[in-house]
């Protein structure tokens, strides 16, 4: 039995409402029951009339039942599911249907630390979703449509052509930028240029085409040093004709309505949310109508459980709008989740690829690479965990020295760890050990309480899809792990019973590193 909190719900027959809990450390207790409504003594008499041998010792404290449950007996219940579990201790069978979507970049513009923050929070729950048993199909909703595209073209015209190196095309972009800012014709240029795409101008698609060939594939040489792969690369350009009768429908339904001007918006003041405009007066489509167009496609192809939106926090108010307006025009928008998080900042200021100011992906990648004398594994490991580390609602400032950062609470210390435990198994090789599980220290007890953890923690860090909850458990095994290894014997321990307990608690510990760093996207190297 994989020890999670719903399985010892079940198992101690608690009511429905009552929750059960891992209570913090400084409560002596393994388990915390929390009786606000109910009694208390009642539910302790419960349990004890269970007779459960798991547990040892009921104790009230307050509103909380505590429970102290017997260590060898929890020892050799979760050893023994590892080692029958191996590398899936801890997964689950939710059978579910999940889109997720993530990373999304524009094309003709190089990626950067976002996209970074975006592509490791995205691969991430895209493993731990299946590690909860589910069926996961990514998608790479890349901007390949849309004003800026306009802009592009024209600049092209205008002061290229030259090859098309991802160099030229950010420069051309950052130029006609600066110069649209201030010039209203160039401005208009540029959109009706965007309209003359839209409505299929050969000359200027096969242009765009090129930008887009190119774009992708050098996206794919950067997902490939992450181990990235998307199940599906649908462009916003994808959804153009969607959108366009998505618009309709929305116009038809009284979802949307078009202005004196030609402008069709969708009023959203009813629902306490900003109106916004869904098309232009000259006809062509926007972000929003792809997404609108983009969701129903989506929700009816393949009928998901649920579709997370990988997106950050600056288009918080967008979703809203975007999500409201899938429900008020009838599809299920309650599928639908925002999964946002907050910025990597530069020196304290937000970073902007159009100003300029910003640290391209590649750059962080090459540096790494750098920093670790070309090891992928602890190098790229390294800043996929520095990335995690934080809270999605988090804000992070980019810092070289953090984001490299080899020592404690980082991929290179955890994975460390585990190259230890993997050389005293080595060591004790096929060695067969006979004897009973038997727990004695406490810093035994304390690894198989945090052993224990583990599937709750999946399972946690899918229901509020924070990755950060696994790196940072992680993290706290290793240091527990480092603590046992450091006070208390494996192989010299003086009697057999000991050695194999330890040896499987190594063996044990070993195994959810380097399970817990794949769901992160990190893998484990054989030495160090
Ligand atoms: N390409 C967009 C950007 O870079 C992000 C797309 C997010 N996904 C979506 N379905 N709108 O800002």
């Amino acid at each position: 039995m994989t020890y999670t909190l719903d399985k010892l719900k079940k198992k101690l027959a608690l009511p429905e409402s009552l929750q059960i809990k891992f209570p913090p450390a400084e409560i002596e207790a393994d388990l915390a029951i929390p009786c606000f409504r109910e009694d208390p003594k009642k539910i302790a008499r419960k349990i004890k009339g269970l007779k459960l041998p798991l547990i040892e010792e009921i104790k009230i404290e307050g509103r909380y039942v505590n429970l102290i449950l017997n260590k060898n007996l929890l020892a050799k219940q979760v050893l023994s599911d590892i080692e029958k579990s191996g590398d899936k201790y801890g997964w689950a069978k939710d059978g579910k249907k999940i889109l997720i979507e993530y990373s999304s970049p524009n094309i003709a513009k190089p990626m950067h630390i976002g996209h970074l923050r975006n592509n490791v929070i995205g691969h991430s729950l895209e493993k731990i979703y299946e590690a909860r048993g589910n069926k996961v199909t990514s998608i790479n909703h890349i901007g390949d449509w849309g004003t800026q595209f306009g802009k592009l073209i024209l600049a092209w015209q205008k002061w290229g052509p030259k090859p098309i190196t991802t160099e030229n095309l950010y420069k051309l972009y950052v130029r006609i930028n600066k110069q649209t800012a201030k010039n209203k014709k160039l401005e208009q240029e540029a959109r009706d240029t965007f309209t003359k795409l839209e409505k299929g101008d050969k000359k200027l698609l096969k242009i765009w085409e090129r930008f887009k060939n190119h774009s992708i594939k050098e996206f794919k040489k950067t997902y490939k040093e992450f181990d990235i792969n998307f199940d599906l690369w649908l462009g916003e350009s994808f959804y153009q004709e969607a959108a366009e009768k998505i618009i309709k429908e929305a116009l038809k339904k009284g979802v949307a309505s078009k202005e004196e001007d030609g402008v069709i918006v969708v009023d959203l003041e009813k629902h306490k949310l900003p109106s916004y405009i869904l098309q232009k007066a000259d006809g062509s489509t926007l972000y929003a109508g792809r997404d609108l167009a983009a969701a129903k496609w989506r929700l009816q192809k393949y009928k998901p459980t649920k579709i997370l939106y990988v997106v950050g926090h600056e288009q918080e108010l967008y979703f809203k709008q975007i999500f409201k307006t899938l429900e008020l025009l009838g599809y299920d928008s309650s599928k639908l989740e925002h999964v946002n998080y907050n910025l990597i900042t530069i020196g304290g200021k937000r970073a902007s690829t159009r100003a300029g100011r910003t640290v391209f992906l590649d750059e962080v990648i090459k540096e790494a690479l750098r920093h670790t004398k070309n090891n992928k594994i602890i190098g790229l490991g390294a800043v996929v965990y520095n990335t995690l580390s934080q809270k999605r609602n988090r804000a992070i400032d980019f810092d070289w020295k953090k984001i490299l950062n080899l020592e404690g609470n980082s991929a290179p210390y955890i994975q460390y760890g585990y190259v230890r435990a993997q050389s005293i198994l080595k060591k004790a090789g096929k060695k067969k050990v006979d004897g009973k599980i038997v727990i004695e220290t406490e810093r035994e007890v304390r690894l198989i309480k945090l052993m224990a953890h583990y599937p709750e923690i999946i399972k946690q860090a899918q229901l509020l899809n924070e990755p950060h909850l696994i790196a940072s458990y992680l993290n706290d095994l290793t240091q527990e792990f480092n603590r046992f290894y450091n006070s208390d014997p494996v192989l010299a321990a003086n009697d057999s019973s000991k050695v194999k307990t330890r040896l499987l608690i190594v063996s044990g510990v070993a195994k959810i590193i380097k399970n817990g760093l794949v769901l992160l996207g990190i893998k484990t190297p054989k030495k160090m």
